[in-house]
């Protein structure tokens, strides 16, 4: 029988970790289930789609089989179809420093897309790069072209804009103070995003990083679901980094994740956080996961202290990357991001670290946690302190 299928068929198949969705003869697609089939990255296919054949087995071997999986030592069986990531066609990154040099990297070595467009306005630093990274294909492998350059038309039809471009801090300064240069950058940025690559996804890198999100946002006219602001995976990041440290275990262990601004205004969640299943305060000693908490807030203070000038490089870079893979499905659930709000969490008109879906074409929804009185009340303040220091 046809059956209609709306955007409520779409979500559903899209929470259930579907990313193909039949569609038999006679069907009707809803133009809003199409929409939000792109949105969601959902592929919806002509069907009937090949389906494959059950096995079929004797009693015997069925019986084996089943006292097999019963005995303790029965594992899961690795999924063997895994969720099929997107490729970019081409993903830009503005700014081919120590942090957009190293996205670049990485992104090749995944072979996230056809090709990684590096753009720096210091004279041959990005084509050199790219340069660089293209003489290392021969030995990754990789189907990723690198092309750099001084011209910001080379990010011209990019699916994915990163912007790394503007000034680091140098030992002792507030991110904070770098709004009035780092403006700048990330306006001029923004007009090479907007009239070079209208369709993308931005992800912003640049310091301070929920006010130069939400100046991308303004400078660009996007809408809030493709301006995204990288700095939660890096702060979760180091936050989870300093508890495996702390209570011995493996980073794996632990679940853990910081919200709000990317300076002092951070909130790692404690009341979620885990290790190995439990509450922190099975391994850690108040004292110690305070001291886990202030390395997430400080990591990136401690990396510029070290080095003098010039900031924190690998872990963004991974940070940023971890973004990219939610964005082209290589990864599912949410993942914190620096978004405009819009009433979640009490919080409207400003641009804070939350966790949330995204896909293809950005941001799908924020997800809404279960916090505590005082960590809500935490991001409320974060969000106020934003707002404040952009309107200085
Ligand atoms: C850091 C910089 C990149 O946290 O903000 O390392």
């Amino acid at each position: 029988m046809a059956r209609v299928i709306g955007t409520e068929a779409v979500e559903d198949g899209w929470r259930r970790g579907r990313t193909v969705l039949e569609v038999l003869p006679g069907d009707i697609v809803t133009e809003m289930a199409r929409e939000t089939a792109v949105r969601l990255g959902v592929r919806l296919a002509d069907g009937p789609v090949e389906r494959p054949v059950p096995v079929r087995t004797d009693g015997v071997t069925a019986m084996r089989r089943s006292l097999y999986r019963r005995s303790a030592r029965w594992v899961a069986p690795a999924r063997t179809v895994q969720p099929r990531a997107r490729r970019f066609s081409r993903l830009a990154i503005i700014g081919a420093g120590g942090v957009g040099s190293n996205i670049a990297h990485l992104a090749a070595n995944a072979d996230i897309g056809d090709e990684i467009v590096l753009v720096d306005i210091v004279r041959g630093v990005a084509a050199a790069t790219a340069l660089d990274l293209n003489h290392a294909a021969g030995m990754t492998g990789t189907g990723a072209r690198c092309l750099g350059g001084e011209d910001p038309g080379l990010i011209s039809g990019a699916d994915v804009v990163v912007v790394t471009a503007g000034r680091a801090r140098m030992p002792g300064m507030d991110r904070a103070e770098l709004i009035d240069v780092n403006r700048r950058t990330v306006h001029a940025a923004a007009e090479a995003i907007r009239t070079q690559a209208p369709r993308a996804v931005v992800i912003v890198v640049t310091n301070p990083l929920d006010e130069m999100t939400l100046e991308m946002l303004r400078a660009t006219g996007f809408p809030r679901e493709r301006v995204l602001g990288m700095a939660g995976t890096l702060d979760s990041s180091r936050f989870r980094a300093a508890l495996a440290m702390a209570a011995g275990v493996a980073p794996a262990d632990v679940d853990a994740i910081a919200l709000g601004s990317h300076g002092d205004e951070m909130a790692p969640i404690l009341s979620l956080a885990r290790i190995k299943g439990h509450p922190l305060s099975k391994f850690l000693t108040d004292d110690r996961i305070e001291a886990c908490v202030r390395d997430a807030v400080t990591g990136g203070g401690q990396i510029l202290a070290l080095r003098r000038s010039g900031s924190a490089t690998v872990a963004p870079a991974h940070a940023t990357v971890e973004v990219l893979d939610h964005i082209r499905g290589a990864r599912a659930g949410p993942v914190p991001v620096s978004v405009m709000l819009a009433g979640e969490y009490g919080i409207d008109g400003v641009v804070l670290g939350v966790p949330a879906h995204v896909g293809p074409t950005g941001l799908v929804e924020v997800e809404i946690l279960q916090l505590t009185k005082a960590e809500r009340a935490a991001l409320v303040s974060a969000a106020e302190a934003v707002r404040a220091r952009l309107s200085r």
